[in-house]
């Protein structure tokens, strides 16, 4: 059991390094179990998902390791197309393996993915995609089995789910003949998977809203720099501007901030970009947001809505959060209202800003919940305990040292089971 303490009501100052993005390295070291060779990708994150990665990779017989951000990977033994259910049920972004192994073996076997629990979660648009494809799909009890030779096509996604995009491009890179992809994700992290696939030799476009990708592809992986992960980077943003602070984090730019720069500015934050230096300086108290709907890209991005929530919550007046990606990504809000937050769950979330949260002991039950807990603690006046939260190891790395940097009081202590 993992604990975080922190003692808050410090105005946040200092500078930090912004890691390689979870999003994007991912379904990239995902994607590379379809290629044969030895691959190596640089800046990536030294985070949970990314060693469970590691793992599946060396239980379909690859070899792979992470080491000074730099991981690497051994696909030419790979002779398995199951995914194992443990390290596969971790996490969501094991299902990224598929698309790949459909591709070198034909056939792939696995489960229901795991990850934060943000509601339903259906996996629907990737097994769909991968019938429009071609392939057969058969449930044998609590695993799937998805086979077939993979023929190009035209899909419509009927959400642009980023996972199920990311699978179905790699999937069709392999595939006979060209596919298109029509209402296809166009996050930042989808199309750096494409700057990777293309770099592999993948013939792969983005037009007019949708993704062309060309198949009969034998990839080869081709070394790789992640993009900057803007949910880290907005986390940290979104921390010194609820305590009234002025940071500087180093390796990203306003392009990858994209409207969470606009957010800030128009809750009264100053920021400026200097050679992939951003800075920014909050104002002694945040004006409320009047209304915020998180979207799919160029949208507010939904990793950001609770740590948004903990923000806003206060910020000078009424702001509304409207999160329309995950029905359940509300958890953090219970746990903020224990900090003396003042936040309703109608259609939306309505947040009355209060001048100051109070230290409390509250639970974390996702990532990007424990981050938002993680913000409150650091804005609240006194000290919090936040409990189950080893999830902060599954996306950020080095999260204590960069609090730290940030000049807050923090902890993170790993409590053996009782
Ligand atoms: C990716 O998850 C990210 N994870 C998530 O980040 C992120 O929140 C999400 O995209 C949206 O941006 C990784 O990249 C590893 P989706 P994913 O498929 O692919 C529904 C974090 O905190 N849907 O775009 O699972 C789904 O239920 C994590 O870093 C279907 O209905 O997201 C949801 O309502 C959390 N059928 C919506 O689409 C499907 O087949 C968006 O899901 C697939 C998805």
């Amino acid at each position: 059991m993992t604990e975080i303490n922190i003692k808050g009501g410090r105005r946040l100052k200092g500078e930090t390094d912004v890691s390689g993005a979870k999003n994007a390295v991912l379904p990239q070291i995902a994607a590379l179990v379809g290629m044969k060779g030895e691959g190596v990708i640089y800046n990536c994150p030294d985070i949970a998902d990314v060693k469970t990665s590691v793992e599946i990779i060396r239980n379909l017989g690859g070899n792979a390791g992470l080491e000074e951000g730099r991981l690497y990977a051994d696909l030419r033994n790979i002779d398995k197309f199951e995914i194992p259910a443990g390290p596969g049920g971790k996490m969501r972004s094991a299902i990224t393996f598929c698309g790949g192994l459909l591709g070198r073996f034909g056939e792939v076997v696995f489960s229901e993915p795991g990850g934060c629990v943000l509601g339903a979660r259906p996996i629907d648009i990737h097994l769909n995609g991968f019938k429009v494809l071609g392939a057969e799909v058969k449930y044998e009890g609590e695993r799937i089995r998805v086979r077939g030779k993979l023929k190009g096509s035209k899909i419509k996604l009927k959400y642009p789910s980023v996972g199920a995009t990311q699978n179905l491009i790699i999937a069709a890179c392999f595939a006979e003949g060209e596919t298109v992809l029509k209402n296809p994700s166009l996050e930042p992290e989808t199309v750096d998977l494409i700057n990777f696939l293309n770099a592999c030799g993948g013939e792969i476009k983005v037009r007019d809203g949708c993704i062309y990708i060309k198949g009969e592809k034998d990839l080869r992986p081709k070394p790789y720099r992640v993009m900057a992960d803007r949910i880290e980077a907005g986390t940290f943003l979104f921390a010194a501007a609820m305590t009234g602070g002025g940071i500087s984090l180093r390796g990203i730019t306003r392009k990858n901030m994209g409207v969470v720069w606009n957010v800030l500015e128009g809750c009264g934050c100053e920021l400026k970009e200097e050679k992939k230096v951003l800075s920014l300086k909050a104002p002694e108290r945040l004006k409320a947001a009047k209304e915020i709907t998180v979207r799919p890209y160029p949208g507010f991005p939904t990793d950001l809505q609770p740590q948004l929530t903990a923000m806003l919550s206060v910020a000078e007046g009424r702001s509304i959060i409207n999160e329309t990606v995950f029905e359940g990504r509300n958890k953090h809000i219970g746990q903020l209202l224990k900090m003396g937050a003042d936040i309703t769950e109608e259609k939306g979330f309505i947040i009355n800003g209060v001048k100051s949260l109070k230290g409390a002991e509250v639970t974390a039950f996702d990532l990007r919940g424990c981050a938002a807990l993680c913000l409150g603690a650091l804005g609240a006046e006194g000290e919090s305990r936040i409990k189950n939260a080893g999830y902060i190891f599954r996306g950020y790395e080095n999260f204590e040292e960069k609090i730290k940097d940030l000049g807050g009081e923090i902890s993170i202590l790993k409590l053996n089971r009782v």
